[in-house]
């Protein structure tokens, strides 16, 4: 399976933070946000990935992430002349998707949680069809929202409604199989002049292929659309990571967890790094057993 990080837009709701650099590239703590899509992305064990962000912004990525080597995967990138909406993704990466599945991740969406791996491998392994993943919140009228029947199987989803009909939001973390480019290329712009995801889960939906994966209470989902969204994450992060000494979002520990890199390029990061929190995580890996 592919693997797509969507990373562009305009970051408007975050101006003038946002004015000379682009929104995923903020750190969330101690982090840059991209970091987080990412890691879910290889906990699918996805190591084919292509990113995707604007023209002003793709080589800050490209500096950032370089061939993806130091984490065992392969990046791509894609430049979107313009934010004109999520399913532009599959078209722009119709050449890097090619006859594979794919999955698409938003590159401010963070996932966190026990059980988180297991998942997005139910979800990965399906072999036709597309899976989204919903998670209840308390204010849905700012999301994709999709209605459930008493038998858990999705019956519409609505971009942004004004009156939601139930509490749980799709997630920007979807996953289809490769009919999804054809679909996308059928889809028309939304009344906000955007090719929208959720048109794109609808059809799935109506032809009766839409599977959907709820998040319990015990997964955290946060997105950072706003100044006190990006500081929920960050204060989110800090907090789970210096009470149980761990990282989230580590992808150099991700990759030797999976065998994807030896000790030696671990090694060789975390020295890189050693000035920080991040790099002494990398070199405790090391000696532990
Ligand atoms: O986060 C989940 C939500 O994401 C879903 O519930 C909605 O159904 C889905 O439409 C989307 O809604 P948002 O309004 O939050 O999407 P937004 O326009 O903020 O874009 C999300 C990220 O994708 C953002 O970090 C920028 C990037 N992006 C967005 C667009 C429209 C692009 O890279 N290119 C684009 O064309």
């Amino acid at each position: 399976m592919k693997g797509i990080v969507l990373a562009g837009g305009s970051g408007t709701r975050l101006h003038p933070a946002t004015l000379a650099i682009n929104k995923q590239l903020l750190p969330i703590y101690d982090k840059p946000m991209i970091y987080y899509p990412i890691s879910t992305l290889m906990l699918a064990d996805i190591r084919d990935i292509l990113i995707i962000s604007s023209p002003e912004h793709i080589d800050n990525y490209r500096f950032l992430l370089g061939t993806g080597e130091q984490f065992g995967v392969t990046f791509s990138y894609t430049i979107q002349p313009k934010p004109q909406g999520l399913a532009q993704a599959f078209l722009l990466g119709r050449e890097f998707i090619g006859g594979d599945p794919v999955a698409l991740i938003l590159g401010d969406n963070l996932f966190f949680g026990a059980g988180l791996q297991d998942l997005l491998t139910r979800a990965r392994r399906r072999e036709s069809g597309a899976t989204v993943v919903a998670y209840h919140v308390d204010r849905p009228e700012q999301y994709g929202v999709i209605t459930i029947d008493e038998h858990g199987r999705p019956m519409r989803i609505v971009e942004k409604p004004a009156a939601p009909e139930s509490r749980w939001a799709v997630t920007g973390l979807y996953f289809y199989d490769n009919r999804v480019v054809d679909i996308a290329s059928r889809v028309k712009p939304s009344a906000r002049g955007e090719l929208e995801i959720t048109d794109v889960n609808n059809a799935y939906l109506e032809s009766g292929e839409l599977n959907v994966e709820l998040m319990s209470r015990g997964f955290a989902w946060l997105d950072t659309g706003t100044h006190d969204d990006l500081l929920d994450a960050a204060e989110f992060v800090r907090v789970i990571q210096r009470r149980q000494g761990v990282q989230i979002a580590c992808l150099e520990e991700i990759a030797y967890q999976k065998g994807y890199i030896d000790r030696e390029s671990l090694a060789a990061r975390g020295r890189a790094f050693a000035k920080t929190a991040y790099g002494q995580h990398l070199l405790s890996l090391l000696t532990q057993s």
